[in-house]
């Protein structure tokens, strides 16, 4: 049996523990905000808090986070109003949007643990986050409007 927090609410779960973390949330919680991409940790699509760092769902499995708190975008702020979303929304970030879970998720992180970044800080934290639209001058943007409450 993992026993785990997620979003804040205690989970127990009896199945498979090698099971990907992305698919217990998909599948088991039903908390689909959390995408699916490469499977490999190449994209950061899967990307959700694990104890507030950035962490890869498709190659973590449940039992890696026995005992740990896990954060999705479902359950970064209640009303949808964290610094990052706020910001994403003033500068229309996204487009297609598959990728804009896992880019908020890292950009939280990010700004978690450096409120005030440098270019180069946001492009080397951003670094595994894909987006196939190419969104990322708008994401940068973002991220900077975000740290300094702008
Ligand atoms: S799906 Fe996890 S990094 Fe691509
Ligand atoms: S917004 Fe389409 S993949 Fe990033």
């Amino acid at each position: 049996m993992v026993k785990l927090r997620v979003n804040g609410q205690e989970q127990s779960f009896d199945g498979d523990p090698s099971m990907p973390l992305l698919w217990y949330l998909r599948d088991e919680l039903g908390l689909t905000g959390t995408k699916y991409g490469c499977g490999v940790a190449l994209c950061g699509a899967c990307t959700v808090h694990v104890d507030g760092a950035a962490t890869r769902a498709c190659i973590t499995a449940v039992n890696d986070v026995s005992g740990r708190s896990v954060t999705t975008i479902e359950g970064l702020d209640p009303q949808g109003n964290h610094p990052v979303q706020k910001a994403w929304r003033a500068f229309n970030v996204p487009q297609c949007g598959y990728c804009q879970a896992g880019q908020i998720m890292q950009a939280a992180a990010l700004l978690a643990t450096s409120k005030n970044p440098s270019e180069d800080d946001i492009s080397s934290a951003m670094s595994g986050n894909i987006c196939r639209c190419g969104c990322y001058q708008r994401i940068t943007a973002a991220i900077k409007a975000a740290a300094t409450g702008a």
